[in-house]
């Protein structure tokens, strides 16, 4: 399909100040900060190089807007959010200064405070370096730690339960590499059962990025631990998130985390408080 422009208050503040200055050219951004696009300011909105326009009240709805992005579509800003049928959870993408996340029922799906959600990846994917061969990445989300290992890997399989989730993904203009990188191979489904499917050894890394405790007991199981174990080749590392190693939370499920994955028999686990998670070596 041809990308829809994704605005959000980033985006439509700026324009709206413009037009109150009275200007009648503005430079915004038509995919969330990646690109720069020239827009006419008019008396009804604003016309962008592509052929599409947006009214005035279209804006100011955006503006408001402070957890939202839209696709503008037919001259309607429409917001980027599924409720999933499968989990029950509203998602909806939520712009930042730098690449948005998916807030998952509420909940930032990455690091935003004192970070943004690409310099979050990055830690995540930096803490398992060198990142290369073929990695399983066990929880696709909007697709940035797959698409951040691919840049390194020769392969990246990714795995989501959710469809809804990926329905937001393609909307995100940070997450095309995802559908459009030929290194990466997606799967919909359980990671929990598709991980039985995979041969002995047949990852050099697994990352690891599950929802909190709370939502996914099974994802931080010494079941599932001894599977990643199993596919991983000799010599092979895990990296694992986890949460903020310094609250109450974190520290706890920390330490659960690493005797587990010691009884899976990961011969050395060790912590990684910038990217909020450890890396187990097999
Ligand atoms: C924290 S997010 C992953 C973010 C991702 N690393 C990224 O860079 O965007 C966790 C994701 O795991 C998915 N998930 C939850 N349970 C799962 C399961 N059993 N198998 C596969 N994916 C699952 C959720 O739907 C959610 O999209």
């Amino acid at each position: 399909m041809p990308y829809p422009i994704v605005l959000s208050h980033y985006q439509a503040g700026p324009l709206l100040a413009a037009r109150r200055a009275g200007a009648d050219r503005a430079v915004t951004s038509p995919d969330l900060g990646l690109s720069t696009v020239e827009v006419a300011l008019t008396a009804e909105g604003v016309a962008f190089p592509s052929g599409e326009a947006l009214a005035w009240p279209e804006l100011e709805r955006i503006a408001r807007a402070e957890n939202q992005c839209f696709a503008v579509e037919d001259g309607a800003a429409r917001p980027i959010r599924v409720f999933s049928e499968t989990t029950n959870w509203l998602r909806s993408l939520m712009p930042t200064a730098g690449a948005p996340t998916m807030l998952v029922a509420g909940f930032p799906m990455h690091r935003i405070k004192d970070t943004d959600p690409w310099a979050d990846t990055r830690a995540k994917v930096a803490a398992a370096a060198p990142v290369t061969g073929d990695v399983l990445d066990t929880a696709t989300g909007l697709g940035y730690t797959a698409i951040e290992a691919a840049k390194t890997a020769d392969r990246v399989v990714t795995v989501e339960l959710d469809p809804a989730g990926l329905e937001v993904a393609r909307y995100n203009p940070w997450s095309r590499d995802l559908f459009e990188n030929p290194k990466i191979a997606q799967i919909v489904g359980d990671v929990f059962e598709e991980i039985a499917r995979f041969p002995d050894g047949s990852f050099s890394r697994v990352l690891h990025d599950p929802p909190t405790l709370s939502l996914a007991g099974e994802l931080y199981s010494g079941a599932f631990y001894r599977q990643i174990h199993r596919v991983l080749r000799p010599g092979g590392r895990l990296f694992h998130y986890i949460g903020d190693p310094t609250s109450a939370l974190g520290k706890r499920t920390t330490a659960g985390v690493i005797r587990r994955l010691g009884e899976a028999g990961f011969r050395r686990v060790e912590r990684h408080p910038e990217a909020f998670g450890v890396v187990a070596s097999k």
